[in-house]
């Protein structure tokens, strides 16, 4: 089994599994040396290109941001969120996941769903992908985004899907907008860590997306706790900058070619 993900495994019931989201190198670089685990999620569809849902993602976008990642990812684990429509079956999901790995060099990939994808999950395994689940509100499908766990059919369901994903082999279980109750019951019912965006401290790990943590996005869920506003510090560099150049004090002898 791949080390890095044996050190994630190895957290559960020990220590807090860290993981952010990210896009492109320089933030990667900053997050190595802190989590455990980046991933290049697809929420870059409405965070860096406003689309509507994640559906409008494409594979080669994905793979492009995950090239930049990875030339900044080295101690974390490094996945790869596989966009809608690039899993439909096992076949079309090893095709692609192969071709990720082939080009990003990532570590593992993330699949959305329960019980519908679980050929897709074992038919990766078998073939030596690791494999990170992802259940509660599914971008990618959900039409309503509000949070699970609310009936005990809901309830039920979800307590099946992650006992399954887990018994497919998926190393990990992302559990997003979870109630609660159930995100402890799910996490006491599972050997692989789960990993909460919205689903409160019961899980093993905490994932968020970095824009939203360092006020670079105008997200306003209420899962989000922003760090700090990066956004107003850009801001106030641009500022000076064209304040400088504009007064002509940019650039001065220091930054200039002279014989
Ligand atoms: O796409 C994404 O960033 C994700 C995380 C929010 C878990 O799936």
């Amino acid at each position: 089994m791949n080390k890095k993900i044996k050190k994630i495994l190895n957290k559960k019931n020990k220590s807090k599994i860290v993981c952010l989201t990210a896009y492109s190198k320089n933030i990667a670089e900053i997050l190595d040396k802190h989590c455990d685990l980046v991933l290049v999620g697809d929420s870059l569809g409405s965070v860096l290109y406003n689309f509507k849902s994640t559906k409008e993602v494409t594979l080669q976008t994905m793979i492009n941001h995950s090239k930049s990642v990875r030339l900044g990812v080295n101690k974390s684990l490094m996945v790869f969120d596989m966009p809608y429509n690039t899993y439909r079956n096992p076949l079309e999901a090893l095709r692609n996941a192969k071709l990720v790995i082939k080009e990003t060099k990532c570590d593992a990939v993330k699949l959305e769903g329960g019980k519908k994808i679980i050929p897709i999950v074992k038919k990766l395994v078998q073939n030596k992908i690791p494999v990170m689940g992802h259940v509660g509100i599914l971008p990618q499908t959900d039409k309503k985004f509000t949070f699970k766990g609310k009936k005990q059919q809901e309830i039920d369901r979800i307590l099946n899907d992650t006992k399954l994903l887990e018994n497919a082999g998926a190393f990990s279980i992302v559990l997003e907008c979870i109630e609660t109750k159930l995100s402890k019951k799910i996490t006491d019912n599972l050997l692989i860590p789960t990993i909460g965006i919205g689903s409160s401290a019961n899980c093993d790990g905490q994932v968020l997306v970095i824009d939203d943590l360092i006020g670079l996005s105008k997200s306003k869920f209420k899962f989000v706790k922003k760090y700090i506003n990066v956004s107003r510090i850009i801001e106030n560099a641009v500022k000076r900058y064209k304040s400088e150049v504009t007064k002509k004090r940019f650039p001065t002898r220091k930054h200039s070619f002279n014989t």
